[in-house]
């Protein structure tokens, strides 16, 4: 099943050889889709626009789905799309269980790398917003048709375990009855006991190699701290209500005994040498090494990266890399990239993605905190967020502030914005769906049966009512776009954009009020429209409630 939308496309498209970069009408005067190549054809040619236009429409052949097609203006070519090919459309999408969107031929295997929060360290913002925007372009690709598979490279490793596991043995307690709180103050008594006490940093140091050596008590209560931070971002999921489980983890401990044959290689290759006692990856183009193997001996952050990237292709087959993690990472991701590439472990086949994205600031404008001072975590926000509204209302506030900002900006974390059932919220969005589920319910209870398999529309003559139904079809199209840009915010926007013009729609077409097909054909709008927007918001990972 193909979209309006794309079939236009593809019809222009082997006329004009290159996109014809279809857009939505300006205004309902134009049509429904607007083509403009013929201006950019006609530059290149050295032509007039409109002879171009006119040639386009001479050879292009969308008879079967469009009202005969306008020129306009300079040039522009308008289209109107036939109004029962739009009904059929509509309730095409209704009775397709995928609500229309498009299933991959050829499925990617997709490893979305996410979340990954720090053993013993509280999960911060950057953390929640990895989450939530990876958690839905999980859900994206997944309704794409791709097979993904979550990632959660979780910081389970390093040398601060040393310091941790020295400082519990120090104290005397059992590591199995602290929690994720009492891990951190744990962490935070250890640094300034590292810090203060000269015996104690050089215990810690040897700690670290009793680790990596699998000392067997050391790697006992190594594993109590990691079990304990584990149940803490565990109730974080639950509360967030994302899928991340157990199964997905994959913490950077487990690349560990693969970090010295990623040095070898690079190093027998001649990619990785030698710079002061460090093994170093000098990428063109690139002022600052990769460094592999810290002068110490130890590996780094970006060894475990690119052990983690063979283990993705050799034995996961992944297809496509993606990692959602915050902006100032960038670099690291364009070195591990480049350097896995000089290696011969990533072929330009499969595409490794960094998507980034910005901080959370305070109604100050500077990096959000607490009252006190202290960064926020993820619980105060969310405990925010649930003092003003109930808590499904409150994870689609926070979850839609976060996905509808384009993601490489910085946003402000504004609760009585985020919370309000008018604008662009999240809130919003759910109470359009309650709305339009309670005209569906008072109609079923007037007798009528909307089923969606066997629904037809048979007139679309509101202005208001096309409107509505061409906006349903652009959602397919709209998911496809959210898949191939990795960008959550353009699924934001068209939702926000439904839930604007069913609004309008009630305006001017009444539902209940209405009689016979009239009646017939608003009901079936609304159950498209009320099914669209729970499968959208189902993407973002909100809940779309029946009542608010
Ligand atoms: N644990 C890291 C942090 O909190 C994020 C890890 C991201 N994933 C990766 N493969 N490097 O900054």
């Amino acid at each position: 099943m193909s979209s309006i939308p794309a079939l236009l496309s593809s019809r222009f498209q082997a006329v004009t050889g290159i996109d014809p970069e279809l857009r939505p009408a300006t205004k309902a005067a134009f049509g429904h889709y607007q083509c403009n190549v013929a201006l950019r054809l006609a530059n290149e040619q050295g032509r007039k626009p409109r002879d171009v236009a006119a040639e386009i429409i001479e050879a292009v052949d969308v008879s079967d789905i469009a009202e005969p097609l306008e020129i306009a203006g300079p040039g522009f070519i308008n289209i109107r799309v036939k109004m029962d090919v739009l009904a059929t459309a509509v309730t095409d999408q209704l009775a397709d269980p995928h609500n229309g969107i498009e299933q991959e031929e050829s499925p990617d295997k997709v490893i979305v790398d996410y979340s990954a929060p720090n053993v013993a360290k509280p999960m911060h913002v950057g953390n929640l917003r990895s989450t939530i925007i990876g958690d839905c372009l999980v859900r994206v690709l997944r309704a794409g048709g791709n097979e993904v598979i979550p990632q959660n490279h979780i910081g389970d490793w390093g040398t601060q375990f040393g310091m941790l596991v020295e400082q519990i043995l120090f104290e005397g307690i059992d590591a199995t009855t602290l929690t994720l709180d009492t891990s951190v103050e744990l962490y935070k008594r250890a640094q300034v006991h590292f810090r203060e006490d000269e015996a104690f940093a050089e215990a810690a140091r040897l700690r670290v190699v009793a680790l990596q050596s699998g000392d067997p008590q050391t790697r006992t209560i190594w594993q109590a701290l990691i079990d304990v931070s584990k149940a803490g971002f565990n109730r974080a999921y639950a509360r967030l209500g994302v899928l991340l489980t157990d199964e997905d983890l994959a913490g950077e401990s487990m690349y560990n005994p693969m970090l010295a044959s990623v040095a070898e290689d690079l190093e027998q290759r001649g990619i990785a040498v030698v710079d002061q006692g460090a093994l170093c990856v000098f990428v063109p183009g690139d002022e600052t090494p990769l460094i592999v193997r810290k002068s110490d001996g130890g590996f780094g952050y970006a060894a475990t990266d690119l052990a983690a990237i063979r283990y993705r292709l050799n034995d996961l087959k992944a297809t496509r890399l993606i990692y959602v993690v915050g902006s100032p990472q960038a670099h690291h991701f364009a070195q591990v990239f480049a350097v896995a590439k000089m290696a011969g472990w990533l072929p330009d086949t499969v595409k490794a993605e960094h998507v980034g994205f910005g901080s959370v600031l305070g109604s100050d404008g500077k990096m959000f905190k607490t009252r006190d001072g202290k960064a926020v975590t993820l619980d105060t926000l969310l405990d925010a967020a649930e003092e003003v509204a109930a808590p499904d209302v409150a994870m689609a506030a926070v979850k839609y502030a976060d996905l509808s900002n384009a993601l490489h900006k910085d946003y402000v974390f504004d609760l009585n914005r985020m919370v309000a059932t008018t604008g662009d919220t999240g809130p919003y969005l759910q109470y359009a769906h309650a709305r339009v589920s309670q005209i569906l319910r008072r109609a079923e209870a007037d007798g009528d049966i909307v089923v969606d398999t066997t629904a037809t529309i048979s007139i679309l003559a509101e202005l208001a009512e096309q409107t509505l139904a061409l906006l349903l079809t652009r959602f397919p199209d709209t998911v496809a776009e959210v898949v191939a840009s990795l960008q959550p915010h353009k699924l934001c926007l068209y939702l926000f954009e439904l839930a604007t013009q069913l609004s309008t729609f009630y305006e001017q077409c009444p539902v209940l009020k209405s009689e016979g097909e009239v009646r017939a054909s608003r009901l079936v709008l609304c159950r498209a429209t009320q099914k669209t927007l729970a499968v959208g918001l189902g993407l973002l990972g909100i809940t779309a409630p029946e009542r608010m």
